[in-house]
């Protein structure tokens, strides 16, 4: 059975003095999730938001939180943010060094569970992780920044991730892509296997309810 097709706003495009505007925006266009990345100064340059924001956008919204967490230390987040309400939560492979631990933290507190890839993280980390893993996130830009450019080498390795998961009976992993998803290059993404589409600058850089509708193809 082929996974639903999920679109997952990110809040790191939205505006953030009027946060609930937006959120509301995303609720009555059909957003799947609401992509809530956490940025630390460190593994990436700049500084978003934790987890007692986490706590009062649930007091806002039902809509799943998918946590991104571009940080240092993601252990020492893990149970911040679960405790906050995330529903979904993932590391990157390249600052987990204890990954099945961290992934299975995770999973013991009822999230979804997910590594990051960057673009040039040899996909052999995800192999490695997949079975503690509900989804894999393969990111199409250098974390850091929203609007930036889709780097097109994301479509081989998605790809490869989608057949060798199927390969390995472990069709029911999804893959969420991140960076540079629009309307545009949407159709090409999931046609590579992606079933997660994160969209910032794509979805409120104009009508939300258009936007994540025609993402949808
Ligand atoms: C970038 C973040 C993304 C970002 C995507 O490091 O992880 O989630 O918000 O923004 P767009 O869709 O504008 O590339
Ligand atoms: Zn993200």
């Amino acid at each position: 059975m082929p996974l639903p097709l999920l679109i997952a706003p990110s809040l790191l495009a939205s505006n953030l003095l009027n946060i609930e505007q937006d959120i509301r925006a995303c609720e009555a266009g059909g957003a799947d999730l609401l992509h809530y990345d956490v940025m630390d100064g460190h593994f990436v340059p700049p500084i978003t938001f934790g987890a007692d924001f986490v706590t009062m956008m649930k007091g806002l919204t039902t809509l799943p939180i998918d946590v991104h967490l571009m940080v240092t230390n993601p252990d020492h987040q893990v149970e911040l943010f679960a405790d906050a309400g995330a529903d979904w939560i993932s590391v990157h492979a390249e600052v987990t060094p204890h990954l099945h631990r961290t992934l299975d933290r995770i999973k013991q507190r009822r999230c979804k569970s997910g590594v990051v890839l960057n673009p040039v993280t040899p996909l052999e980390y995800a192999f490695e992780a997949a079975e503690s893993c509900d989804f894999i996130l393969l990111m199409s830009v250098n974390p850091g920044y929203g609007g930036q450019a889709f780097i097109p080498s994301f479509l081989q390795r998605c790809e490869r991730l989608r057949t060798w998961l199927d390969a390995q009976g472990l069709s029911h992993v999804e893959i969420e892509v991140d960076g540079g998803i629009k309307v545009e290059n949407a159709k090409r993404v999931i046609e590579a296997g992606a079933n997660i589409l994160v969209s910032g600058s794509g979805v409120f850089g104009g009508n939300v309810a258009e936007r994540i509708n025609a993402l949808r193809g």
